[in-house]
């Protein structure tokens, strides 16, 4: 078995499996020179054969023990039926979703998803045997965020829908469920390994909200996924989540292991990994840094959660900013050897 996937089965293995989001990105001149080839985001995302080679890049550099396919959350709102748009240093833009939305239809059309499992199939087959390969998808409620205030920022509208239009917020969760498990079921056909949920914006609800809109979809969603696929290992990443949320989250959702961001205290993490398996915790900006920096905060969390199963990880995506040697450093200390 791959070490990634021995990790999801409960297994400690030391050194731990290590692959870092956003691996594929514009801190790589490599990914730059394919994207300009490729013309816009969406359309490297669309291109089977491109989006194949920028998940191998980081791959052959690092040997990260993970790939995960290039692609995007937003891919479901497109496949949906959704304008999708990525502005140069502004991020996306969509069609914004109306309260009345009932009136669109938001079918599912898998000719949009399909360059997304092609690019796995093509990925799978380029991979070494021993790197495992990651399928994803964005968790009902972030990608709600998006299609409701139509781009990335306080997701105002999104809150108010979740305050005081539940049954508006429902019906749309409830379509993104579904297209969701149809999606990562197609992923795993294709060639996936491990599946990621990613939560990036769970942290905006607490209480209540966060057990109907974060809780409440993951667990439906992992299970009409474990249905069909029931070996298939899935990490969820409730970005901002912290104390008894966190818990529940770990506890009751179904997910076989929990990535957390910069903000959980190694305290946590270690409770955490009592219930499962966990991922994640370096600040990406450590990874900027180098260094020093970069080397205590790496050692603390590997003192912190090695004696567990663990993946190594960051608390968020890598930033365009990061010197790629930073990133040559910090595998070298994870794997203990001298850089
Ligand atoms: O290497 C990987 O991690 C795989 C590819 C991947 C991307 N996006 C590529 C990407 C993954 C797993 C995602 C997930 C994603 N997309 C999330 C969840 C994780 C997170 O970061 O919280 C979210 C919220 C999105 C939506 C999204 N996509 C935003 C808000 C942006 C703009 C911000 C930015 O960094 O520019 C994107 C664009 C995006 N997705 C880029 C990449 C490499 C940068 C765009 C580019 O290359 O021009």
């Amino acid at each position: 078995m791959r070490k990634l996937e021995q990790t999801l089965s409960g297994i400690t293995n030391s050194p731990p499996p290590l692959w870092l989001m956003r691996q594929a990105g514009r801190y790589l001149p490599e990914y730059k020179a394919t994207r300009a080839q490729a013309g816009s985001f969406m359309d490297l995302c669309l291109n089977p054969t491109l989006a194949a080679e920028v998940t191998l890049q980081p791959i052959r550099r690092y040997g990260f023990d993970a790939a995960i396919i290039f692609s995007d959350i937003l891919i479901i709102p497109y496949a949906l039926g959704h304008k999708v748009e990525f502005i140069e240093g502004e991020g996306p833009r969509l069609s914004k979703l109306p309260e009345q939305f009932q009136q669109w239809r938001l079918e599912l059309n898998p000719k949009n998803y399909q360059p997304t499992c092609d690019a796995i199939g093509k990925t799978r087959a380029l991979l070494p045997v021993e790197t495992s390969l990651i399928g994803f998808c964005g968790a009902p409620w972030t990608v709600a965020c998006y299609m409701i205030d139509g781009r990335g920022g306080a997701f105002r509208q999104s809150k108010l829908w979740a305050a005081n239009q539940p049954q508006v917020l429902e019906k749309l969760i409830e379509i993104l469920i579904q297209a969701s498990a149809e999606y990562l079921l197609a992923q795993v056909q294709a060639g996936a390994n491990v599946l990621q949920i990613f939560d990036s914006h769970a942290g905006l609800l607490q209480g209540e909200a966060f057990k109907n809109y974060v809780i409440e979809p993951t667990k439906q969603l992992i299970a009409l996924v474990k249905a069909k696929a029931p070996a298939i290992k899935i990490i969820g990443f409730p970005r901002g989540a912290t104390g008894v949320e966190l818990e529940e989250y770990a506890t009751t959702t179904g997910i076989d292991a929990v990535s957390l961001d910069t903000h959980v205290p190694l305290s946590q993490a270690q409770k955490i990994q009592k219930i499962k398996p966990v991922q994640g915790l370096l600040n990406p900006t450590s990874l900027v840094a180098g260094g020093k920096t970069l080397a205590d905060e790496t050692h603390a969390i590997l003192r912190s959660l090695s004696d567990g199963p663990f993946i190594f990880n960051l608390g968020h995506g890598i930033t365009p900013d990061t010197p790629p040697e930073h990133v040559a450093e910090l595998v070298a200390l994870v794997r203990n050897q001298t850089p």
